[in-house]
């Protein structure tokens, strides 16, 4: 479990916090989204969120961030990259092979995997991963989705409770993206692995995620299930997002008169609304 409480940073060579009296906690088991427009402090929180802001991103910081009852000030970060694995925004700089099975074997070779076991784990996340096939494959030559899975599984293979990923899709086609999505729920429902997800996909967040989180230049606009914070749908718009069209069209139903239910999120909920509208039931 992540507990932050009234957390604000600002870089050392900022003139202005990049976040502000950020308080949230993060529960075993859940599937987060944080959303939020460039610059609203989506990377800077999920990197406080493992102590990386402030130990190797060096500024002012208030508040608390505790990472299982562990206080990030307090430990170093080699204490919680046992429990915490993030996949950063930009991957290329964090991959340091040139294979894929070295990507995976160099963080199981540096945490100390004892020998027997790494060959068990790398073969057992090509699995989970569905890329087995992928094994010997020059980095450079994947496509970005399968790049994508490679970042991922060369983290999940040291099998941290809690994965962080900023923008995992930001340079996926939507086909690759929605495929990313389903991988994580998968690792969320089959094996418990906590989720964090920044994502500016808001339409993807929506149908997967469990809560979202949206910031708001470094501040905590909304903090609750999709269904009902997307319901606010003109303070999204005034933070500069737009809400997915099936949210905005049950939204215009239900203030036109003609439907009282609940927001759409996903296109079959909106096909139910609107037979259910047009008294249309087949
Ligand atoms: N190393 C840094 N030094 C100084 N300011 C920074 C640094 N990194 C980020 N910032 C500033 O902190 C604020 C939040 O940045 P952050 O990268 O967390 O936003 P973001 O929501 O992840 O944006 P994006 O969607 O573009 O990735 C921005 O104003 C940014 O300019
Ligand atoms: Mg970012």
């Amino acid at each position: 479990m992540i507990v932050a409480d009234h957390v604000t940073f600002q870089y050392a060579e900022s003139s202005e916090p990049a976040l502000r009296d950020i308080s949230l906690s993060i529960d075993d088991g859940d599937f987060v989204g944080i959303t939020g427009t460039s610059g609203a402090g989506k990377s800077t929180l999920a990197m406080a969120l493992n102590g990386i802001v402030p130990h190797e991103w060096k500024g002012d910081f208030y508040g608390s961030v505790k990472i299982d009852g562990m206080d990030t000030v307090e430990h170093q970060t080699e204490d919680f990259c046992r429990k915490i694995g993030e996949v950063f925004q930009d991957i290329d700089s964090q991959m340091v092979a040139s294979v894929v099975e070295d990507e995976i074997l160099f963080g199981l070779e540096n945490f100390g995997v004892p020998h027997g076991e790494i060959k068990i784990r790398l073969e057992k996340v090509l699995e989970d991963l569905g890329i087995p096939d992928l094994r010997k494959r020059e980095i450079s030559s994947l496509s970005g989705g399968q790049k994508q899975k490679v970042a991922i599984a060369a983290i999940l293979a040291l099998e941290p409770r809690i994965l962080v990923l900023d923008e995992p899709t930001g340079e996926l086609d939507p086909e690759s993206s929605r495929e990313i999505f389903g991988l994580l729920r998968k690792l969320n429902e089959e094996k418990g692995i906590t989720i964090v997800i920044i994502e500016q996909k808001i339409k993807l967040l929506c149908e997967y995620v469990k809560r979202l989180i949206v910031l708001d230049k470094g501040a905590l606009a909304f903090d609750g299930v999709p269904g009902e914070i997307i319901s606010h749908i003109e303070t999204f718009k005034t933070l500069g997002i737009n809400v997915p069209p099936v949210a905005e069209l049950s939204y215009l139903l239900r203030q036109s008169g003609v439907y009282d239910g609940g927001i759409t999120l996903t296109v079959q909920e909106a096909e139910k609304m609107v037979r259910e509208v047009l008294h249309d039931p087949v």
